[in-house]
């Protein structure tokens, strides 16, 4: 990943600044220097790829700063951050002179900066990077157990997996994740939201509520007005921070799963799609199939999973398989008794308590986390693949 270097002229925007770079999720933001402290690197080793100079209204010590940059590392990409939209061929002149080579007019743009960076890693032949932490946790339709399974999932990846795992509570209305957990947040994903002119790593993980599992939780919306002006671009740059500091980001998106939501999705690892096999809800889960094939989204990354699965409902669901091309990735049992107490008792599935359902979340989080699969033979109650039948 390109690394990246902010100068600013004072503390406050240099942190206003690196946030909105580690929101894009394209970089890795590794140094802040603030003009007024003085100090900078002093080797070649110490100049991040790019890095953002402010230049303010006077640009003198901002510009010799970025030529002492220049000098130390001449390839790295020296961008100036000015108040102005249009610099006077003047300003333009000393910051050429100085090692610039772009221009970004504040207040800035996170799309200009996001395209300025892409480019920059392609420029440079690295790979397009793919934090490839999010898991997007959707249903076909209400009631499935989307929530169920995004909260389960994640805490078996804390858990089983061993995955420093945070989970967003997105579901729209109201969020149900916190309950699930007993968990009393201070904030939900309003407050990241809120606050992204400033948010990093830092200040995100103070917004976070954290269960006993693990797991530590961006919690949803206790009233549905606090949807009211949150955009799925906000959210995706929140996700990117998120995907910066821990291993895992699980998103609970229940059964919204539209094109609005396509730069969320487009950041997912994988979109693990749950749905019941009664043909409302295959039905739906088939709209959902084409419309995310129309954003672009690859196949490969779907993941459905059947829940309350009865042996039963085999023959419908190979039906199924034939007709969208793709395999049934889990099949979660009926269990009503044990998930009830879970949920009463705001506590996640265990084993011991519910072990059929709880082996296949187990399962689908070590498969997704890259975990080997112990034999079952050393494991002794586990029911092999999550894909078999019982
Ligand atoms: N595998 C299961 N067995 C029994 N009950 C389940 C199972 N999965 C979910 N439930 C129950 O179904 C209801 C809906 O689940 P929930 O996860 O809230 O769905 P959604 O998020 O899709 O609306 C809840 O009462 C939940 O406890
Ligand atoms: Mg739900």
């Amino acid at each position: 990943m390109l690394t990246v270097g902010v100068v600013s002229l004072d503390t406050k925007s240099s942190s206003a600044l690196l946030a909105m770079v580690q929101q894009t999720g394209l970089v890795q933001p590794i140094a802040q220097w603030d003009l007024m402290a003085g100090a900078g690197p002093t080797s070649r080793a110490g100049v991040p790829d790019v890095v953002l100079v402010e230049i303010g209204r006077d640009p003198s010590a901002p510009l010799e700063f970025a030529a002492r940059l220049n000098h130390l590392h001449p390839s790295a990409c020296i961008i100036a951050c000015s108040p102005y939209q249009e610099p006077s061929s003047d300003l333009l002149m000393q910051a050429m002179r100085s090692g610039v080579r772009e221009f970004l007019p504040q207040p800035i743009d996170p799309m200009v900066l996001r395209e300025m960076l892409e480019r920059l890693v392609k420029q440079r032949g690295m790979p397009q990077p793919e934090a490839e932490k999010l898991v997007v946790v959707a249903g076909s339709k209400g009631g499935v157990g989307t929530t169920t399974v995004a909260v389960n999932l994640a805490v078996q990846l804390a858990r089983a997996a061993g995955k420093r795992t945070v989970l967003f509570d997105l579901g729209r209305p109201l969020g149900h994740a916190g309950l699930l957990l007993d968990l009393e947040p201070r904030f939900s994903f309003r407050a990241a939201v809120e606050s992204l002119d400033r948010l990093d790593s830092h200040l995100f993980s103070g917004l976070l509520a954290i269960h006993k599992s693990g797991v530590q939780v961006l919690a949803g919306a206790a009233n549905a007005d606090e949807w009211d002006r949150i955009s799925p671009v906000a959210i995706a740059r929140v996700i990117n921070v998120a995907q910066s500091s821990f291993d895992f980001v699980v998103a609970d998106l229940d059964s919204n799963c539209s094109s609005e939501w396509a730069p969320v999705l487009r950041l997912a690892r994988v979109i693990i799609l749950v749905a019941e096999t009664n043909v409302p809800s295959l039905w739906s889960l088939e709209r959902q199939l084409s419309l995310l094939r129309s954003l672009g989204i690859s196949s490969q990354r779907f993941r459905i999973v059947i829940n309350r699965w009865h042996r039963a409902d085999e023959e419908p669901l190979e039906a199924f398989e034939k007709r969208v091309k793709l395999p049934i990735f889990a099949r979660l049992p009926n269990d009503f008794r044990q998930v009830s107490k879970a949920v009463n008792m705001g506590t996640a599935l265990s084993r011991g308590q519910s072990d059929h359902l709880v082996s296949r979340l187990r399962n689908m989080a070590e498969e997704i986390a890259g975990v080997p699969r112990e034999s079952p033979g050393k494991r002794g109650t586990i029911l092999g693949l999550f894909s078999s039948k019982s």
